[in-house]
């Protein structure tokens, strides 16, 4: 089911009566589309990026099932089409494809509209293609298509108001599921782009899994969703308590367990991993590129963006690390909302075109 404050059906496009302005995150975890309501207000629609079918058991005919409802009703098959972050192949295109018209379709998202893709920043040829496929063949955007680096859209709602980001020099780190990226960003411009899929989200949630099996003597195995789960629902870095959960026993009855360490082990050694990637490959690159940049951007916050940068206290603890590593003070902050951030930063780019009278 897709989730939405509100849906677009009633509001066509803006009040001006020009194209309306929608700013959308394919993620691999999750898709999310900023758009604004009839009051000047933007509202955010998410969903998890995921399809399934099955035979009707009428018809034989097959039937499309996508994001939580596929999730939750065939966790046993439901496919994540940009598992590795991006299409990588054909038949996961078409997949996309198939998902994202339906989500548009169910948002009430019209053709005519202006749109802004927050796209990730790695490199994967073929990959970035295929979502290009994606982004082409869909059914909105017919006023305009952009794409902008996803940590920059994330970036936006972090710096200011409005377009701010746009006019600064920071560094931006995305804390994403299949990969951390770091770059440095001139006036919008994207300076010595770094990443990585060996720190990510997902790869939390097999450390988590596994861990859960050591905390609990081998008794309890739990899967990638619910290892993210607890993740989500339970990692935090000023204030975690530790929780009990129960499982079914194959022979029946059920076990009770408690997990004390699993979830904060995993996410602790992340950010460690997180702050030696950054302190050791991705700033030495940049300082020897463009020291001056370096020095300046240094000076300033560095945005954390992303979804695991919704980790409560994540933020602080990166800072701290970060400095003590470089031996030097550094913020950093992040959106309000990580998760939702890309998608909301595009939509003001989008706006901004659409003001600017683009196409
Ligand atoms: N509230 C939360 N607490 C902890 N982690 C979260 C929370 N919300 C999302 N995440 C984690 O953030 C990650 C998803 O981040 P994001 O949406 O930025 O990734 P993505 O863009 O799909 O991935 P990538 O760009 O790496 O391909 C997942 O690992 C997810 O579990
Ligand atoms: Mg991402």
């Amino acid at each position: 089911m897709a989730k939405a404050e509100t849906t677009a059906d009633e509001q066509g496009s803006t009040g001006d009566g020009g194209p309306l302005p929608v700013g959308v995150k394919l993620g691999s975890t999750r898709t999310v589309v900023a758009l604004p309501d009839g009051d000047d207000n933007v509202v955010i629609a998410q969903d998890l990026t995921c399809l399934t079918t099955y035979g009707n058991a009428l018809t034989g005919e097959d039937e499309y099932l996508y994001g939580e409802e596929a999730a939750t009703m065939y966790p046993d098959r439901v496919e994540y089409m940009l598992r590795s972050g991006l299409p990588e192949d054909d038949e996961r295109a078409e997949l996309a494809s198939d998902f994202f018209d339906h989500y548009v379709e169910s948002l009430g998202i019209p053709e005519d509209s202006a749109v802004v893709y927050a796209v990730p920043t790695i490199e994967n040829e073929a990959g970035i293609e295929n979502l290009e496929t994606v982004i082409e063949d869909a059914a909105i955007g017919g006023t305009l298509v952009r794409s902008y680096p996803e940590s920059l859209c994330g970036a936006i709602p972090a710096v200011g108001d409005d377009l701010d980001a746009i006019d600064e020099i920071f560094l931006a780190v995305n804390l994403g599921s299949t990969n951390l990226e770091a770059c440095a960003y001139r006036h919008g411009e994207q300076l010595s782009p770094f990443a990585t899929g060996a720190v990510s989200g997902n790869e939390v949630d097999r450390r988590i899994a596994n861990y859960v099996e050591e905390e609990t003597q081998a008794r309890v195995n739990i899967d990638g969703t619910t290892a993210r789960e607890y993740k989500e629902e339970h990692a935090d870095f000023g204030d975690f308590s530790p929780f009990t959960d129960v499982i079914q026993q194959p022979g029946g009855g059920s076990h009770e367990f408690t997990i004390e360490r699993s979830v904060m082990d995993a996410v602790d050694e992340y950010v460690d991993e997180v702050v030696e990637e950054v302190a050791n490959t991705f700033l030495p690159d940049l300082a020897n590129d463009y020291m001056r940049v370096y020095q300046y951007a240094l000076s300033r916050p560095v945005v954390l963006t992303g979804g695991m940068a919704c980790i409560p206290g994540i933020v602080d603890e990166f800072a701290e690390r970060l400095s003590e590593e470089l031996q030097v003070e550094v913020e950093a902050v992040a959106p309000e909302e990580p998760a939702q951030a890309a998608a909301v930063g595009a939509q003001r780019i989008a706006n901004r075109l659409v003001e600017n009278g683009a196409n």
